[in-house]
This record gives C-alpha cells, structure tokens and sequence, in this order.
C-alpha cells in the first residue's frame, strides 16, 4: 500500500493547476447512459474513481475512449443493465448509474452502498423519488431490483438535501413522461455542472442552481460536447496547505465564483488573495487566525472542506470550534491530527480545538478522502518527518496530490 513521506516546515511557492472535479464528473459520465449519441468530456480529472467508474460503465456496454483528460463515452451498445457488488463497494458514488439506465431502459439492478467511513449516507430518497416517478422497486439480496414502462414525470419533495440524490432523479427526469419537479434540489455547483451537460443533450430543466428544478421529459437525448467544472474543493486543499504552511501560491483554472464559504474563512484566517478571472494567488505570512464553521449544503461551508480547515486550524493563533451537519462521523482526523500534536476535543458533532504552535511529525493514518487531504496539510506545517499510510484515499480524489504540492517546494515523496 502507498504511503507519502512528509518533511513539514517548507514554505510553499509556485503555481498548481487545479484538475477538473471528482464529484461533477462522476455523475457526468453516468450521463453517457442516457444517449445512444457520443459523449465527448474534457477536463476528465485523472483520479482513481474515475477510473472506477470508467470500468463500471464500460461493463454495461458504455464504449470508453480516453486520451488524457479527454473522454468519449457512446452508449449506442448497452446490454448490461447492473452495477455489481464488488464495485458499488469500493464507490458510492456507482449508485449514479441507477436513475439514467432506469430511465432509457425501463430496468437495473444496482448494488445497495453500505455504510462507509464518515457515515451511514443511506439512499432511500433515491428510491423514494424513482418510486414516485412510477419504477417498481425491490430490495433483494442487497440488490435495488428497479422496473418501469415509462417514468411519468411527478413533484417530488426530498426529505432532506442530497447531492448525488438529487443528481439521479434529474437525469432519470429527463426521460420520463411530462414534467417532473424537484423541490429541495441540491444547488452544489456539480450539480448545476451536470444539469448544463444535460441541457446540451437535449435536456429541458429550468431553475439551474436554484432547489427547484423543473424539468420537461423528452422521448431522447443526443450526443454533446462538456468541459467538466474546476473542482473548488481541490483548489480550497491547497489554500489550506499554504494557509498551514505558509509561503505564496497561485492557482491556475479555478473558479472562484463557486468558492465563496471557503474564500471568506480563509481570508478571516489571515490569507492575503488576489482573484484573478481563473486564477488565486495566495499568499500567508503570519500565524493563522482561527475560524470557526458550522457544515452545511451549499451555498453554505462545505462539509468535504471541514478536515482541511481544521488541520489549519490546529496551528492557528487561538481556539475554534468545527460542527459537521451533514455527516455523522466526519471527525476520523481529529485522533490522528492529535498524534501530530494538535489540541482538538470532539463533543458530538463539535470539535474545539486548540491552536498550538507547532506540530510535530509522527506516522498517522487516512481514514477518507478529505480527512488524508486534512494529515497532508497538518504534515506540511508539522516539524520534522510524517508518514501519511493508507493514502488509496487521497488518489481516489486528488490528482496527483504530491506531484502538485513538490512543484510547489513541498518535501513530499510517494513510498511505494
Ligand atoms: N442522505 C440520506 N438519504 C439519502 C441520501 C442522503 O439520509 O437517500 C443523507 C446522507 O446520509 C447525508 C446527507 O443526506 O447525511 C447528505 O448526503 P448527500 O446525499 O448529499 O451526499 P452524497 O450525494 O452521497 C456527495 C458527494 C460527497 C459530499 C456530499 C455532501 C459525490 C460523488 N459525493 O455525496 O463527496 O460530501 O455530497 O456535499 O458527489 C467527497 O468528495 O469526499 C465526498 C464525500
């Protein structure tokens, strides 16, 4: 298993170009299902549930041709409409294929997600909306068993806020009967990102970004060509490291309009910015300030940001308080950052920690994806040498994180 070997204490200078996001374009290639017509993707970030989900896609039938970050999907020879176990479980995010393959061929069989590291993150609102879109579902064996004739466009009102719940029912909307609105939609700018692509298949939504999408069935959709959106929460890692670690970064392809919550906090944190049209130069050279956050949907403070600015804030010039909303066991870091030294206490879904001066390196453990991100930024600020194990996380969503951060002055060496 790979490991990253971290000398902290380098202040970071250089530039890094931000990759395109994980969590637009995993439900943008699921949108390959829902065409007989070509695909053609740019921006395709090069990350492991990509590539997971390529090969996920590919099973059904989905033809996959990539040159770098460029992908063509043609979904003119689907046969297989399933998304086994030994998939589904390494991904949640496989879940994405139920809605399109329901909605252009009346059937699929999806493994049911179990629970994973930073919750329980069920998927009965899915199950709920498909259902009131008329599918017929079952649950068997861990199996979604799903059937319909034709989905018949409805109201549907999610119980709660879902990202990837949201981003279903809006693709398998496109091709029901008449008109379907979603109210409680997530407004995530992935969301939106995918709705775009959708609209450029031949897709009728209205009230893109906002929590009510309506949308007009069409009998089909056709090939189009998408850039995938800059993904803000790649961009926001390395402003947390350079806001650990100090030093003058800037960061090429982002977008900062999408990145407002994280932009403010680390500003009040003590990060001198300068927005360009697709660019942030960023400079720290103080102790930080700390912040305190509560998580919430967008446009709120991500929850996929929380780890990271509390790795920043272990080092900050005083104490905070961190509440996670959307999750419910989102604070797998804590332990391991105080193995680095950091002075955090969790009291439920709240977490106060205590800035100390200076971290010191110590072999520590991912758990997920952002609390691995959260160790590498805590390692860049930590004297001496950290050992960041189990980084299979980190390359699930992060682009060749440690190429990035050595062409900006980190001391990061992969350890295969
Ligand atoms: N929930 C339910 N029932 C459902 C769906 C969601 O109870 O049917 C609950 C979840 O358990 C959670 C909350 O609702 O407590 C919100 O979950 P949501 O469905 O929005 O999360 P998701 O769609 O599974 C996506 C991202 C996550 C990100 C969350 C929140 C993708 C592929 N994943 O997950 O990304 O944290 O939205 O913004 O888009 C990551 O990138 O590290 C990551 C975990």
């Amino acid at each position: 298993m790979d490991k990253l070997l971290i000398q902290g204490g380098k202040r970071l200078s250089g530039e890094i170009s931000i990759s395109g996001a994980k969590n637009a374009a995993l439900p943008i290639l699921c949108a390959g299902l829902l065409t007989a017509g070509d695909l053609e993707l740019s921006n395709v970030p090069h990350l492991h549930d990509v590539a997971t989900m390529l090969k996920l896609l590919g099973q059904t039938g989905l033809k996959v041709a990539q040159d770098g970050e460029r992908v063509t999907l043609n979904g003119s020879a689907i046969t297989k409409l399933e998304a086994p176990y030994e998939m589904v479980k390494t991904m949640r995010a496989s879940i994405l294929v139920l809605g399109p393959l329901l909605a252009r061929f009346g059937e699929a069989k999806v493994s049911l997600p179990g629970g994973c590291a930073i919750g329980s993150r069920p998927v009965d609102q899915h199950i709920k909306g498909l259902q009131a879109l008329g599918a017929e579902i079952s649950i068997e064996g861990g199996y979604i068993y799903a059937k319909c004739k034709k989905l018949k466009g409805t109201r549907i009102v999610t119980d709660m806020i879902t990202v990837t719940g949201t981003e279903n029912l809006l693709m398998a909307a496109t091709l029901a009967e008449g008109e379907t609105i979603l109210e409680n939609a997530a407004r995530e700018p992935e969301v939106t990102d995918l709705a775009h692509l959708l609209v450029a298949m031949g897709a009728k939504i209205e009230g893109i970004g906002t929590d009510r999408l309506v949308i007009q069935g069409v009998p089909e959709l056709h090939g189009a060509k998408h850039a995938v959106i800059s993904d803000r929460i790649e961009a926001a890692t390395f402003l947390c490291a350079v806001a650990a670690a100090g030093g003058d970064i800037t960061l090429r392809n982002t977008r900062t309009d999408i990145m407002d919550a994280a932009l403010d906090k680390l500003r009040e944190m003590g990060l001198e910015m300068t927005i360009g049209t697709d660019s942030i130069r960023a400079q720290m050279h103080r102790r930080p300030t700390p912040v305190s956050f509560r998580t919430t949907e967008y446009p709120g403070f991500p929850t996929d940001m929380q780890a990271q600015f509390m790795a920043v804030n272990t080092v900050a010039d005083g104490a905070s308080r961190v509440t996670e909303t959307i999750f419910e066991n989102r604070f797998m870091h804590v332990q391991e950052m105080n193995r680095l030294g950091a002075a955090i206490e969790t009291d439920g879904n709240t977490a106060f920690i205590k800035g100390v001066e200076q971290l010191i390196g110590a072999p520590v453990m991912a758990t997920d994806l952002r609390a691995s991100a959260s160790l590498v930024i805590a390692a860049l600020a930590a004297r001496g040498e950290t050992l960041v194990d189990r980084i299979y996380h980190l390359d699930r969503g992060y682009d060749r994180m440690e190429v990035k951060l050595s062409a900006v002055g980190a001391d990061i060496r992969r350890i295969k």
